[in-house]
């Protein structure tokens, strides 16, 4: 994925991003640990924010445009916000008053969805934000009768290919060259998918 996975593909058909994102099971009180957290569709007034933790978190950040394509395509894109602890706000980035924990941005298909972009603000990874966000994310999913969530991630991405694997992806195929990697380089993509059937029948049965 980012960082991209994948350009947006303007042309792709448009689907209504959900008014409500679901919130995971262990979030459905309002307050989780230390602070409330939210979370919000992704709006054109959000892209600053959205920027500002997109050039701090990679290498090769999305553009603007990559943000705005996916907005019109009506991609479901979805911000994690979190309560400001007393003294954050003046050093985290904040989006409607609240501190930007972290994003995602997918593409739905006819019976699967592919992740395009999760990334955590820098000042709060290692804290479950990204699995928080792939446990809605999968939720939402199931809840389009999607079967399958997939993503490509840069082969040296290791926090992210970490995640991933924890979180029950299969390493499915590697694109060569996928992505830009500097100095006229390319890096190969290791494309991953999370069959979103088995993994409900997994966790059915426990
Ligand atoms: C990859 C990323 C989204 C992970 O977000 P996060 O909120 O820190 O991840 P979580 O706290 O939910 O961690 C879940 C698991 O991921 C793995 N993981 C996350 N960061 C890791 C790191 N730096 N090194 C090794 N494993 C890591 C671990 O297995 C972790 O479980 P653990 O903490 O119980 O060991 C975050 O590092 C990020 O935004 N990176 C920059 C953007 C990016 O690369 N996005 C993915 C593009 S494909």
């Amino acid at each position: 994925m980012n960082a991209m996975v994948q350009e947006p593909a303007s042309s792709a058909s448009a689907s209504t991003a959900p008014a409500a994102w679901p919130l995971p099971a262990r979030a459905l009180t309002p307050a989780t640990g230390e602070r409330r957290i939210h979370f919000e569709p992704m709006s054109e007034a959000d892209l600053d924010a959205v920027r500002a933790v997109e050039v701090t978190a990679y290498a090769h950040p999305w553009s603007r445009k990559h943000f705005q394509d996916s907005l019109q395509a009506g991609y479901p894109a979805v911000l994690l916000l979190g309560e400001a602890l007393p003294g954050e706000q003046d050093k985290a980035v904040m989006a409607r008053g609240h501190v930007v924990l972290g994003y995602l941005v997918a593409m739905p298909g006819v019976d699967e969805v592919h992740l395009l972009n999760i990334t955590v603000a820098p000042a709060h990874q290692r804290q479950g934000w990204a699995r928080f966000m792939l446990d809605a994310l999968v939720l939402w999913s199931r809840g389009q009768q999607a079967q399958w969530l997939w993503l490509e991630v840069r082969e040296s991405n290791e926090p992210a290919r970490h995640l991933y694997r924890g979180y029950g992806f299969s390493q499915v195929g590697v694109r060569k060259g996928y992505y830009p990697a500097g100095h006229l380089q390319r890096e190969d993509a290791v494309v991953m998918s999370l069959n979103l059937v088995a993994a409900a029948a997994t966790r059915d049965a426990r």
